[in-house]
């Protein structure tokens, strides 16, 4: 699920369901398949608990976390990407440690707190990652874990629709806009990454990725 991050094509028209099923549905398989490289340089060193994954699109992120021992809410506006993620989860034995929720985050309410909150690549035209990214935080129990990850704004793949620049953040855009701050949080990693990845038609590239990960100490 990890390098061949499109995003969704910028129209207003529809919800934002229909937007991204219509995306999964253009292929049998959208994402790489692979669990997010900063999610496994951030988590293995997690003792796990409860997760929750936001827009978990096609599941490798929450099925690499099960596989850890983790108990996964994985979150995702899309019936297509979810219903191929669960699949999957089936075929592989993960189905009973993840719990697959359709909810589109410009209504949704977290009615609990996790050990580990993580959004990976948030990004789409009709969610303003300022939204989403403000429930992820809120989903946080005191003592856990959040994890943004998302394409850095200097660093965007070259394919695709990534023109909005508006959809993308640095990790210090976020802190701020999040608070992600004394006394309530301890800002664990600020970073900026740049990694390797394959294209949707095979090309080489280098991408960047904006990396926060906090510990929330207090409410
Ligand atoms: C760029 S993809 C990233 C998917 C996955 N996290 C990954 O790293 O491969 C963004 C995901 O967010 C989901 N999404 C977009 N808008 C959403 C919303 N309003 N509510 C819930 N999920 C949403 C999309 O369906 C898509 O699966």
């Amino acid at each position: 699920m990890t390098e061949h991050h499109h995003d969704a094509g910028g129209t207003d028209a529809g919800t934002a369901a229909q937007l991204w099923d219509e995306r999964y549905r253009s292929r049998p398989r959208v994402w790489s398949g692979r669990p997010n490289p900063q999610l496994v340089a951030e988590a293995s060193g997690l003792q796990p608990g409860s997760a929750l994954d936001l827009g978990c699109g096609e599941g490798a992120d929450a099925l690499w976390l099960a596989t850890q021992g983790w108990t996964v809410t994985a979150l995702d506006v899309s019936a297509v990407a979810l219903e191929r993620a669960a699949a999957h989860a089936r075929e592989v034995g993960q189905d009973g440690n993840i719990e697959w929720v359709q909810q589109d985050l410009a209504t949704w309410v977290p009615d609990r707190q996790y050990d580990l909150v993580s959004a990976q690549f948030l990004h789409s035209t009709l969610l303003p990652w300022q939204q989403g990214l403000r429930l992820a935080a809120a989903a946080v129990r005191t003592g856990g874990t959040l994890l943004i990850v998302g394409h850095h704004p200097d660093g965007l793949p070259s394919w695709g629709n990534h023109h909005s620049h508006e959809q993308y953040f640095t990790a210090e855009e976020v802190a701020q806009e999040l608070r992600i701050e004394a006394p309530e949080w301890r800002r664990d990693v600020l970073d900026i990454r740049v990694r390797s990845a394959t294209g949707p038609d095979g090309e080489a590239a280098e991408l960047t990725d904006a990396v926060l990960r906090a510990t929330r100490i207090a409410r």
